[in-house]
């Protein structure tokens, strides 16, 4: 296998979503001055490239996922100015920014959709996809949102049906009109003139849709999974994962690779078996960068668990493809249920060939709050209201998540009022998490904590050429909670990945090298060979 140089598969991820992030202005939510302020602590943590959830100008139904100009920033947010000076200052600092991009949908209050809802003959009308229904009443098609139920919306004025892969305020454009397609290339190109060092893809493989039009065939299955986007009694033969979005990647690579110094990149989302969406990156060079891998989300904490997932990913994303690394996001439950299981976690997600994602709160273990569905805001949760709270209670230990304010509570700073997300006489926009006042940045910044073992862990990867651009092996495992792996790069010394994860002591397979971390003492920069794992307890060894 080749070393890797690119940039982009060498980085480390931070998600922000700038509405939780922090408040300049006292307003309760978010913004990108905020952003902008708290850009030194991220620099000192140690993460190389910042993700932004939308923030351009969009009615909020969806906050932010729901864009009505692609080309202005919500005022609720910023400016023009502070995006730019965002970029500026996230370069200054050695560091790249990944502007979120949804190309499959706009809001219903874009001015696009607004014409092209007016009349059937207007010109934005072929923009989206509107169809006759059967009959009266009747869609045009079986055809189910990701969110379930039927993702067609009748329009009274036009007698039309119009298509949206999510939500119904979120109508999906229709790439096969060549205006469509000219269009978005052309805002892509916008924001990679402002220096935007590349794009998150939101839903990218429900961008085509078949041409037929048939009925998508019966499932048994009755909800999606990561792995399996077929739900709601319906595989999505017609509507996931179509061969022409496979093509279209290649076409917006294309337009990617006109911005070269420095290289940009895409990161998708995308859902579908292992084998199916590393198509989505074509041969390396003429894809996606990188797609996410949302398996992580639902791995158990068992060594065979991780070492699955390794496997799985190392079969189908050999370089020069790179899989991802992802615990967690704005729309599943947060995972980390304990500190051990936490830094094993994390210690993992920075030795494994791949590009972590961290979402903001990771680096302090923040955790998943219960909040009550009926009084949610997440748009998601609206067509849920009528599940019983314990029901959607369950749902999260099973990873589905109805309710998605629960994972997008404010970042927690200090502990001053609020947890310094906001003024102190402020309402946050989603209630802060009780364990605010102990949990927070400021404290873990000074002590021997989670937030200074990934500090650590960051530095490790940075410093070592077999951990941020080696290849991995597995090795043989001697216990059945221990995860082994190495990491070897051509002129680099090899290290070693030692997880024991469960409760009992193991003995180190190896009495040669040079321990350089251990989950149990996150600080020390020098420390002895250990002969024992301890419960729960991961190393990096660096070998002679
Ligand atoms: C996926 C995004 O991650 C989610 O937050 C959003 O609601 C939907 N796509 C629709 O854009």
């Amino acid at each position: 296998m080749s070393q890797q140089a690119e940039w982009w598969k060498q980085t480390t991820v931070y998600q922000i979503y700038p509405r939780s992030f922090y408040d300049s202005n006292g307003d309760g939510i978010g913004d990108i001055e905020g952003i902008i302020q708290k850009l030194d602590v991220l620099h000192a943590l140690g993460v190389e490239t910042l993700w932004c959830s939308p923030f351009y100008k969009s009615p909020q139904a969806d906050f932010g996922y729901d864009i009505a100009d692609y080309l202005s920033i919500a005022p609720e947010y910023g400016s023009m100015e502070d995006a730019e000076r965002l970029i500026k200052e996230v370069h200054d600092r050695d560091m790249k920014i990944v502007f979120d991009m949804v190309l499959n949908h706009t809001s219903d209050q874009h001015g696009w959709f607004v014409e092209s809802k007016s009349s059937r003959d207007n010109p934005k009308r072929d923009w989206y996809i509107w169809r006759d229904g059967k009959g009266k009443g009747l869609p045009p098609n079986n055809w189910k949102s990701m969110t379930g139920g039927s993702g067609w919306t009748y329009d009274e004025q036009t007698d039309q049906w119009y298509w949206a892969t999510f939500l119904p305020f979120q109508p999906d454009l229709n790439y096969r009109n060549p205006e469509v397609k000219q269009q978005m290339f052309d805002i892509v190109r916008h924001w990679l003139s402002k220096g935007v060092d590349g794009f998150r893809l939101d839903i990218f493989n429900a961008i085509f849709k078949d041409t037929s039009f048939e009925d998508n065939p019966f499932s048994w299955r009755p909800l999606p999974s990561e792995d399996n986007p077929d739900g709601f009694f319906q595989s999505n033969v017609h509507t996931i994962n179509h061969p022409d979005t496979f093509q279209f990647a290649q076409e917006l690579r294309a337009v990617i690779d006109e911005f070269d110094t420095p290289k940009r990149f895409l990161v998708g989302e995308v859902f579908g078996p292992t084998e199916k969406i590393c198509d989505y990156c074509g041969d390396g060079s003429d894809g996606l960068h990188l797609v996410f891998l949302f398996k992580s989300l639902h791995v158990p904490m068992t060594a065979k668990g991780f070492g699955e997932l390794l496997d799985e990913y190392e079969t189908h994303f050999q370089a020069p493809l790179m899989p991802t690394y992802v615990f967690g996001n704005h729309d599943r439950p947060r995972r980390d249920k304990t500190e051990e299981q936490a830094r094993l976690q994390r210690l993992f997600q920075y030795t494994a060939r791949g590009v972590p994602f961290l979402y903001y709160g990771e680096e302090i273990g923040m955790k998943h709050h219960s909040l009550p569905l009926k009084t949610a805001l997440d748009p998601m949760a609206e067509k849920y209201k009528w599940i019983p709270q314990w029901m959607a209670t369950f749902m999260v230990k099973q990873g589905i998540l109805l309710n998605r304010d629960e994972c997008r509570t404010p970042m927690q700073w200090d502990a001053s009022p609020n947890a310094g997300f906001t003024t102190a006489d402020a309402a946050p926009w989603l209630p802060l998490h009780p364990d605010h006042t102990k949990r927070h940045v400021a404290a873990q910044r000074t002590s021997d904590s989670l937030w200074t073992c990934i500090q650590r862990l960051l530095q490790l990867r940075k410093q070592h050429p077999s951990l941020h651009a080696g290849t991995l092996e597995r090795l043989p495992s001697s216990h059945k909670d221990l995860l082994s792996y190495q990491r070897n790069h051509q002129d680099a010394p090899t290290i070693r990945v030692y997880l024991n994860f469960g409760k009992q002591t193991i003995t180190l397979p190896t009495q040669a090298g040079t321990c350089l971390f251990s989950t149990h003492t996150p600080r020390a920069q020098e420390l002895p060979l250990p002969t024992q794992l301890r419960p729960y307890e991961g190393v990096i060894i660096q070998c002679p």
